[in-house]
């Protein structure tokens, strides 16, 4: 490397000692695996027709990057507003996802952060800020494998996390180069070790935390070129590609870039379904480090009664819609009603439950709880997290270090 750009490499190791070109060779030494195996042309994505588009500034985006990428190429409304049946299709045309999974993940996502009368949701935030798979604690949940948690992200929990994805790259290079299974099991146990340290609201209740166990499965499952198992690879340039990240060689940071799928990808070949990702996430992720659903907090040094009450409130919280309508009114008005009651007393009253850890949740037109709409109401969330609830925004670098604290000033670079 240093014959073939010397200026490069005596830049970097003037100004941080050569730790970036070194990462600069660990990122280029993964490169060049290409699948392998039995591909049906059948497979190959994008489909003619598909054309790959960065989304533009009013697009919704946020946490999951398989729903982002279909975005990206229209399978999904390139707007990010999608609906119930739009999912099903693209998920199964685009990765392959299997309907039962794919009806879970969506059915739970338009009663927690959409609409149940259009049977519709955001990718990212919602229209104010408000709802979208942004929304904290719902479907969205804290140890993601590439996303800060909410907390400690001071609201961004839907940005590429720069640091993290180093993290990553230091584990496959040490293991099989690749985005395996084992690879994504150490990854999921470094977060979690630290968000048990550093987030004292660390939020895992059942559903969320299906959900992100899940997405460390989805890497090998869903991102290899192939099918994972039978010849694919679930290799830098596909997951990289997928999940939206580029290495700047100069600065050694990893910037978050719009979803795309490399050249010569094919979807695994035969469905992946929901039976199939809890075994994954149950048997192969989660025994890397346990977090007890609901009291995420036990055996930590951050476990304290208020903090177990905290989870409940978070968890009952989770499982209330966002906003209702027609004949779950009912259902809806005793959800407000549990919310309005439990909130004095453990959102602001005298257990002080952190407003830190809530999304946004009021949208004006919304039941769900009127109140919120008061200057630091029991479910508003303060300013500083409010504000970095927005839609992605692509291009920049987020989380060059660990956010031990709220990262609530960090600048982002671009
Ligand atoms: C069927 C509808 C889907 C819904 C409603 C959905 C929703 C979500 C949500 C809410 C998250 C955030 C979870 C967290 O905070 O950890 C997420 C993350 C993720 N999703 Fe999806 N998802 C869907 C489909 C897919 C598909 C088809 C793929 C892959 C092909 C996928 C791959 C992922 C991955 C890998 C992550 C974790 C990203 C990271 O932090 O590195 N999802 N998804």
């Amino acid at each position: 490397m240093a014959k073939r750009e010397p200026q490069l490499l005596s830049g970097l190791t003037d100004t941080v000692g050569g730790v970036v070109g070194s990462l600069v060779n660990d990122v280029r030494g993964l490169l060049g695996s290409i699948a392998e195996g039995i591909l049906n042309p059948d497979d190959k994505r994008p489909e003619p027709g598909y054309e790959f588009q960065a989304p533009g500034a009013g697009d919704s985006r946020g946490p999951c990057p398989g729903l982002n990428l279909l975005a990206n190429y229209g399978y999904l409304p390139r707007d990010g507003y999608v609906n119930y049946g739009q999912i099903l299709e693209a998920t199964a045309r685009g990765f392959n996802m299997g309907t039962d999974l794919a009806t879970v993940l969506a059915v739970f996502s338009i009663l927690a952060d959409g609409d149940i009368a259009t049977e519709s949701f955001y990718l990212g935030a919602g229209p104010g800020n408000v709802g979208g798979l942004n929304r904290h604690s719902t479907a969205e949940a804290d140890i993601s494998p590439h996303r800060e948690d909410y907390y400690t992200g001071c609201g961004d929990n839907h940005h590429v996390s720069s640091r993290l994805v180093k993290q990553g790259v230091d584990i496959i290079k040490a293991g099989s180069g690749k985005y395996d299974m084992s690879a994504m099991a150490q990854q999921y146990a470094k977060n979690a070790d630290f968000s048990k340290k550093y987030n004292p609201f660390l939020y895992a209740f059942p559903f969320p935390q299906i959900v992100s166990l899940g997405a460390f499965a989805f890497y090998p499952q869903f991102f290899s070129n192939g099918t994972y198992g039978a010849g694919g690879v679930p290799n830098y340039e596909s997951v990289s590609a997928i999940v939206g990240w580029q290495l700047n060689e100069k600065t050694g940071h990893f910037e978050y870039v719009p979803e795309r799928w490399p050249e010569n990808w094919y979807r695994r070949s035969f469905p992946y379904g929901a039976v199939e990702a809890l075994t994954d996430a149950f048997l192969q992720i989660y025994p890397a480090n346990i977090v007890v659903p609901g009291a995420s907090q036990l055996l930590t040094p951050n476990f304290n009664v208020t903090n177990i009450l905290c989870d409940v409130f978070q968890g009952i919280r989770s499982i209330t819609p966002l906003g209702l309508a027609g004949d779950e009114k009912d259902a809806g008005e005793a959800a407000d009603w549990a919310l309005s009651k439990l909130s004095p007393v453990l959102g602001v009253g005298a257990l002080g439950c952190s407003l830190d850890t809530l999304s946004p949740d009021y949208d004006g037109d919304s039941i769900l709880f009127p109140s919120a709409s008061q200057t630091g109401g029991p479910i508003n969330s303060p300013s500083a997290q409010a504000s970095n609830a927005g839609n992605n925004v692509y291009n920049k670098v987020y989380f060059t270090a660990a956010p031990t604290k709220p990262a609530c000033n960090h600048a982002y670079s671009s």
